[in-house]
Order: C-alpha cells, then sequence, then structure tokens
C-alpha cells in the first residue's frame, strides 16, 4: 500500500483560479496566445453567415463601447483593407444620435460586446431591430442578451474574463474581426487565393507570436513601470489601424493605474495637442514598419523637437526608429494587419505593472464595473 503525505495547499480558491498569477489581469494577459487559438476556431458556418449578411447591406456599422468599440474601430480599417467594405465604427452611447435616422432595413449593425450586457449596446441593438436593421453580434457570454437579440452571432470563446479590464477579449475580438474580413473578402472577390492564403497563415502564427512578445517584454514593461511611475500625463499615438491601439493602449493605463492619458490619431498633434508637450513628457508611438511609419517619424521628429520623452514600439531592426527613441520595445515583422493584436499586448503589461507599482488592484479599479448595464 502506498500512502503519501497530504499536501495542503495555502491558496484561497480565488488564488486557485488565479493560476498563480498575482492577478487576474495578468493571468488573462498571458492567456491570450490560448485565447486566441480559441477565437481562430470558430464555425465557418455562422462565419459565412455574418459575411453575407454585411455584404447585402447598403450600410454596416460597428457599434461597441470601451474597449469593444476599439476593436471597431480596428475592425473598420480591417474590412476595408482585406474586403473593400466600408464601415462606420461607432461608439454605442453615440449611434441612435449621429446615425439613428439613417437606420434601415439596408442597413447591418455589427455589435461587438464581450458581456453581451451592456446598456448602450442593448438600447442600440433594440433601435436597430426597431427600424428593421439587420442586428448582428460578436459576444463572450453564450445566452446573453445580446445573443437573444440579434438576428445571427459569433461567439469569440475567450472563456471568462474576471479582471475589469478587457485584455485577452479584446485581442480575441480582433481575431473574430478579422476572419468576417477573409469571409467577406472571398465573397466578394477582394483578394487573390495566395492573399487570402497569407493571411490565414498570418492568423495562425498570431498565438505564438503573441507568446514571443509576451515572454519578450513582461521584463521591459515591468522595467518601463517603474522609470516612468511618476509621469503624470502619457500622450499614445498610432495612426492607420494602430490608431485603435493607441486608443486602447491609452485606456488600458487609465482605467487601472488612474494615470491620465490622451490617445490621439498622430496626425492630430499639430492640430492642438502638442501645446501640452514639454521636457519629458512621455509620448508612446505605435510606429511598426508598414504605410504609416514614415508619417510617424516624423510627428516622432515633431515631439523630440520640443523636449518630449520619445517610446517607441516598432519593428526590430528599425535602427532609424530606435536611434530616435529614449526607449524602444522591438516587435517581431508582421503583416500591417495583425499588428493591432500584436502591438497592444506590451501596453497591456505596461498598464498591469503602473498599476502594481502604485499598490493599486488592477483586477478591481476605482468606479468601474465589469459589465455596465446601466444607461
Ligand atoms: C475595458 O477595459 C473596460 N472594462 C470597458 O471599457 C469595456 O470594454 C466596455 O464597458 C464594454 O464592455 P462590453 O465589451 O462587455 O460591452
Amino acid at each position: 500500500m502506498v500512502s503519501r503525505k497530504t499536501l495542503h495547499l495555502t491558496w484561497s480558491v480565488e488564488e486557485a483560479t488565479k493560476g498563480g498569477y498575482s492577478h487576474f489581469m495578468l493571468k488573462e494577459i498571458f492567456e491570450q496566445p490560448q485565447s486566441l487559438r480559441y477565437a481562430l476556431n470558430l464555425q465557418q458556418f455562422y462565419v459565412n453567415v455574418l459575411a453575407e449578411l454585411l455584404d447585402r447591406a447598403r450600410t454596416s456599422y460597428l457599434v461597441g463601447s470601451g474597449t469593444s468599440y476599439h476593436s471597431c474601430l480596428a475592425g473598420s480599417y480591417i474590412f476595408s483593407n482585406l474586403a473593400a467594405l466600408p464601415t462606420v465604427p461607432c461608439i454605442a452611447s453615440e449611434f441612435i444620435q449621429q446615425y439613428g435616422r439613417s437606420i434601415n432595413v439596408d442597413s447591418a449593425v455589427l455589435f461587438v460586446t464581450q458581456s453581451g450586457e451592456t446598456a448602450d449596446v442593448l438600447k442600440c441593438a433594440e433601435y436597430a431591430r426597431s427600424r428593421a436593421a439587420t442586428v448582428l453580434a460578436i459576444t463572450n457570454v453564450l445566452g446573453s442578451t445580446i445573443t437573444r437579440v440579434a438576428r445571427a452571432y459569433l461567439l469569440q470563446q475567450s472563456g471568462p474574463e474576471i479582471g475589469v479590464a478587457a485584455t485577452k477579449t479584446y485581442t480575441a475580438q480582433l481575431i473574430v474581426h478579422l476572419q468576417l474580413a477573409l469571409a467577406l473578402a472571398k465573397r466578394r472577390g477582394k483578394l487573390s487565393q495566395s492573399e487570402m492564403d497569407n493571411i490565414k497563415d498570418g492568423l495562425k502564427r498570431m498565438p505564438e507570436i503573441i507568446e514571443y512578445v509576451l515572454n519578450k517584454h513582461k521584463s521591459t514593461m515591468e522595467f518601463l513601470a517603474e522609470r516612468y511611475m511618476d509621469k503624470k500625463h502619457f500622450f499614445f499615438l498610432g495612426r492607420g489601424i494602430n490608431t485603435a491601439t493607441a486608443y486602447e493602449g491609452r485606456l488600458k493605463l487609465l482605467e487601472v493605474s488612474y494615470t491620465p492619458a490622451t490617445a490621439l490619431a498622430a496626425g492630430e498633434s499639430k492640430h492642438g495637442p502638442i501645446a501640452l508637450i514639454e521636457k519629458g513628457f512621455p509620448v508612446i508611438f505605435i510606429a511598426p514598419r508598414d504605410s504609416t511609419r514614415s508619417l510617424i517619424i516624423g510627428n516622432i521628429m515633431e515631439m523630440k523637437a520640443r523636449g518630449a520623452e520619445i517610446i517607441t514600439l516598432g519593428e526590430e531592426g528599425d535602427d532609424e526608429l530606435r536611434k530616435l527613441s529614449d526607449c524602444f520595445i522591438p516587435m517581431p515583422p508582421m503583416d500591417e494587419i495583425f499588428t493591432p493584436i500584436a502591438y497592444i499586448i506590451p501596453l497591456q503589461l505596461f498598464a498591469y505593472y503602473m498599476a502594481v507599482k502604485k499598490g493599486l488592484d488592477p483586477d478591481k479599479p476605482r468606479n468601474l464595473a465589469k459589465s455596465v448595464t446601466v444607461l
């Protein structure tokens, strides 16, 4: 008979579900390689159903709140670049005032909501349905209210996200947008077979790319949080599809570390916001080697000339960018369309470590709820 010594785990039940991580937010950041694999495993039938309904519409809207709105912003670039489908990204709380009278039977509205319970989104969905529009959804929660209102929906399959700050659900939403856009591109004949295959191969590689970025930059971003924790205000600047990354990186920092931050389409900085810049003001640039890079370099020079602290996320080996930066965060090469997924990872980590360094609980930020079920 074999007798074994009983091991008494000192973890509480909650800690046991944290999988050894200090916070759910960090656990969920590190779950992203796996959650992206789940998001890549959608049932193609339903992807095709939503693609067909979007393709049939005269005007398509992408509507969400907070982080989910940021995925709509990136999604709009994705649909346009891959499928030549123009879509209108819109903040849920503004949708009815801004587009209400334009919504009709020829409209399709794709709501993006990880909880499926956001009051602003549900109000818009009911309104869109009352105007005979086609209501579609991307959500993380089976059986949530949006799944009962939508004519068709996709489940992003991220698993439960306990941290109030959305991390793995955001990158999963981007993966779903990409798969939808591929199906649309095929229907609309906008990509050759080899272009389609190239995008599909890139998608399949994303989980391992995210794994690489997480392992490479965990300590980098912890170090940067230590270095910049006393800064009173940050700028996040991006162009093109990474304008969304700038907005999302800013929201992460702001909501878990209570650090004031401003996100901008980089081209807007000279139309006013640059007035804030003074010596040592930290400006974070999302600057992959893509179609926007030469313009971003110009924005970096503008800020540098005014004494800003230049922090850049750029492609490994981009020596010109590295030399212009006070801090350069090298990222692996990838197609532009995938950069919002990879480039948000260091910014998620930065926000997390800024909160922890300030002695805050990133899982439970003050004044915030995981799902905003009130208008
Ligand atoms: C994101 O970190 C925030 N927790 C918040 O902006 C959130 O994205 C927003 O409330 C939308 O939630 P939903 O995706 O469940 O609709």
